[in-house]
C-alpha cells in the first residue's frame, strides 16, 4: 500500500482494526505463526547494535531524542519511523489545485466530468466508499477474489463470517502510479478497475457490499473517470527530496553489515 497521507489513516494496513498506530504497525507481524516478513524479530538486539554502531544514527538519535541516557531502543525506532511516515502528505495534486485553490484549468474537462461521475450516487458512486480529501474508507468486500484463506480481510482478525473478503477502501491519490490494484494486485490497470466496478464487482459474493452495482458508463465516462483519478497525481510530492532514499545521498553511508 501507498504510504502518502498515512497519519490520516484510522486503521492500517489492508484489514486489520486493531493496528491504529504506526508505531504498532511497525513492529508487525509480531505472532511466531505469521511469516516474518522484514526479519526483525528476534533480531532486536543486533539490529540496535547496527543501529548503535552507524556515525550517521550516532548523530541523529541522540538529537531525536535528547535527554536520555540510551536513545537506542526499538519504541524510538518505531517512533522515528512512524514520524517520518506521517511527514509524507500528499495535497499538491492538479486535483487540489483545481478543487481547492480556485485555479480552474488546473484539471482538463474531462478530469472535471469524471469528478462529477465519481461524486454521483446515480452513476459511478465511488465516494460512497472512497469519501473525503483522501478518498479512502472503512472495510467493504468488492467481489474482488475468492478471498481464501489466509486472504480473507477483515474475517482473519475478527473471525465473524459477514467480515470475509472486507478490505480497506484504501486512499486513491497518485492511485495512477500505483498500480497493480487491490489487496491481491489482481487488477493491472485503472482501466481493470473502472470495468470490474462497471461490473458491479468482477465475483460474486455473499457478502459483496450492495453499494455495488453495474453500472451504465460509456467508454467516454470510463474514460473522463480515470483521467479525474490521473488528476489525483500529486508530481510535488513524488519528487520531494525530502522523501527520496537519503542514503543515496553524499552526507549518508549504508548501514554496516
Ligand atoms: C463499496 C465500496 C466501494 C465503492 C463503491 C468503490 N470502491 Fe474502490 N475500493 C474499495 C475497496 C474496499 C478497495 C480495496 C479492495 C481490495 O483490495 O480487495 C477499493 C480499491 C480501489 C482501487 C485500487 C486501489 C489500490 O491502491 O489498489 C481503485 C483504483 C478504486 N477502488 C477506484 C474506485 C472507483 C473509480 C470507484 C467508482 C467507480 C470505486 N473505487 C468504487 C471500495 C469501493
Amino acid at each position: 500500500m501507498s504510504l502518502v497521507n498515512v497519519a490520516y489513516v484510522p486503521f492500517l494496513t489492508w484489514a486489520n482494526p486493531t493496528i491504529t498506530s504506526l508505531e504498532a504497525q511497525a513492529l508487525v507481524p509480531m505472532l511466531s505463526e505469521e511469516p516474518i516478513e522484514l526479519g526483525l524479530k528476534w533480531h532486536e538486539a543486533a539490529f540496535l547494535e547496527a543501529v548503535r554502531r552507524d556515525p550517521v544514527y550516532q548523530r541523529l538519535f541522540p538529537e531525536a531524542f535528547p535527554g536520555v541516557s540510551d536513545p537506542y531502543t526499538i519504541p524510538n525506532v518505531t517512533r522515528a519511523i512512524a514520524a517520518f511516515e506521517r511527514s509524507i502528505v500528499s495535497m499538491r495534486s492538479p486535483y487540489d489545485r483545481y478543487r481547492w485553490r480556485g485555479d480552474s484549468s488546473a484539471i482538463s474537462d474531462a478530469a472535471k466530468r469524471g469528478e462529477l461521475l465519481f461524486f454521483s450516487s446515480e452513476r459511478a458512486g465511488c465516494f460512497q466508499c472512497h469519501a473525503g480529501w483522501n478518498f479512502s474508507g472503512a472495510f467493504f468486500n468488492t467481489g474482488v477474489s475468492t478471498y481464501d484463506a489466509p486472504n480473507r480481510g477483515l474475517f482473519e482478525p475478527t473471525r465473524v463470517t459477514e467480515d470475509v473478503g472486507k478490505f480497506r477502501a484504501p486512499s486513491l491519490r497518485n492511485v495512477a502510479v500505483t498500480g497493480p490494484y487491490m489487496h491481491d494486485g489482481s487488477l493491472g490497470t485503472l482501466v481493470e478497475v473502472i470495468q470490474h466496478y462497471a461490473a458491479g464487482g468482477k465475483l460474486d459474493h455473499p457478502n459483496k457490499s450492495h453499494i455495488l452495482r453495474r453500472l451504465n458508463l460509456t467508454d467516454s465516462d470510463k474514460h473522463d473517470l480515470i483521467e479525474f483519478l490521473k488528476s489525483l497525481t500529486d508530481e510535488e510530492m513524488l519528487h520531494d527530496l525530502r522523501w527520496s532514499n537519503p542514503w543515496l545521498h553524499a552526507e549518508f553511508h549504508v548501514i554496516p553489515e
